[in-house]
């Protein structure tokens, strides 16, 4: 009978623990990247997901718009929507839009973006979905 109620009390710890490292990896996982917006839930926007990229890989050369980078500043949001040399660098899907050309390498005239080496895809992805989400601030 003792030997019986101690199976038994091992088991219950058993299962409850089973349980309880069942949740904790349930919640690991359903827990939201809040600032990843390649997630469908998220709009991607200037300010949150562009700003950053640009910041980091093109604001050395596009900073103020001057003869020598196309004319065309990075540096805000409405600067970017006003675009360079080519007019708007935006149109309304990706594939269509010279900002997402140039950071492809799919341009037709000049270089790709930056001109040393492309962009992570990750970032890539980013900047599409972006102009596809109407290029929201
Ligand atoms: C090392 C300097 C340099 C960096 C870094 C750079 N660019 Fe440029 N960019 C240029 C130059 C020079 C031009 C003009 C010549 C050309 O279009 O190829 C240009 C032109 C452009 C144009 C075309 C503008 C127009 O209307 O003709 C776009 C769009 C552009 N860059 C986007 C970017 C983006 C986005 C990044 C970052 C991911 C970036 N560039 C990083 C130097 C740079």
């Amino acid at each position: 009978m003792k030997y019986k109620n101690k199976t038994k009390q091992i088991l219950i710890i058993g299962i409850c623990f089973i349980i309880f490292s069942c949740s904790e990896l349930f919640l690991t996982e359903i827990e939201p990247s809040e600032s990843d917006c390649l997630n469908d839930d998220i709009e991607c926007t200037y300010s949150e997901h562009v700003k950053p990229i640009f910041d980091a890989n093109c604001i050395s050369c596009h900073e103020f718009a001057n003869n020598s980078n196309g004319e065309l500043s990075l540096s805000s949001y409405a600067n970017t929507l006003s675009g360079g040399n080519n007019g708007s660098i935006i149109n309304s899907n990706s594939e269509n839009s010279l900002l997402y050309q140039k950071i492809t390498g799919n341009q037709t005239e000049g270089s790709q973006m930056p001109p040393s080496d492309l962009m992570t895809p990750y970032n890539i992805d980013v900047i599409a979905k972006w102009i596809e989400d109407g290029a929201i601030e």
